[in-house]
């Protein structure tokens, strides 16, 4: 069990620097592009991967803090809805990359400094 938690939270961390780099990618490709769909993906794979490492805690004997991964699941809700809302527009609002990219180190600075 283990490993398999050891995996998840591999994955985890695929996760979120996959979240951090779209939004060089978004800068990249400037003002005038759609959102990539980068964000949506990474965001599920925080959200399957973190509910699972939840999920499987009575297994792998972990001792979370539960207010924290609450905290964190709002968060990246949060940032999947600002993602869901502008997936399908021509171009995006200034203010959203830098925004999401703000919300997704939060959860770094929360998964870190708060134990
Ligand atoms: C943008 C979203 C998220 C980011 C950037 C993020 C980031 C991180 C980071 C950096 C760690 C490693 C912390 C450390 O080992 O000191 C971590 C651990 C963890 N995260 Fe997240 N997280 C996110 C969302 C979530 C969500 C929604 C959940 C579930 C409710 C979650 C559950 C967990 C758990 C259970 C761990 C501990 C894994 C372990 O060490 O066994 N995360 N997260």
């Amino acid at each position: 069990m283990e490993f398999v938690r050891l995996l998840l939270v591999f994955l985890h961390l695929l996760g979120m620097s996959l979240l951090v780099a779209m939004f060089f990618v978004q800068r990249r490709a400037g003002a005038d592009a759609p959102l990539n769909k980068g964000w949506l993906h990474g965001s599920a794979l925080q959200l399957l991967t973190g509910a699972a490492l939840y999920g499987l805690m009575p297994l792998t004997h972990a001792d979370y803090n539960h207010a924290k991964l609450g905290v964190k699941m709002v968060v990246l809700i949060v940032i999947g809805v600002l993602a869901v809302a502008n997936v399908n527009r021509k171009r995006i609002p200034t203010w959203l990359a830098p925004t999401m990219l703000g919300l997704v180190v939060l959860n770094v600075g929360l998964a870190v400094f708060w134990r």
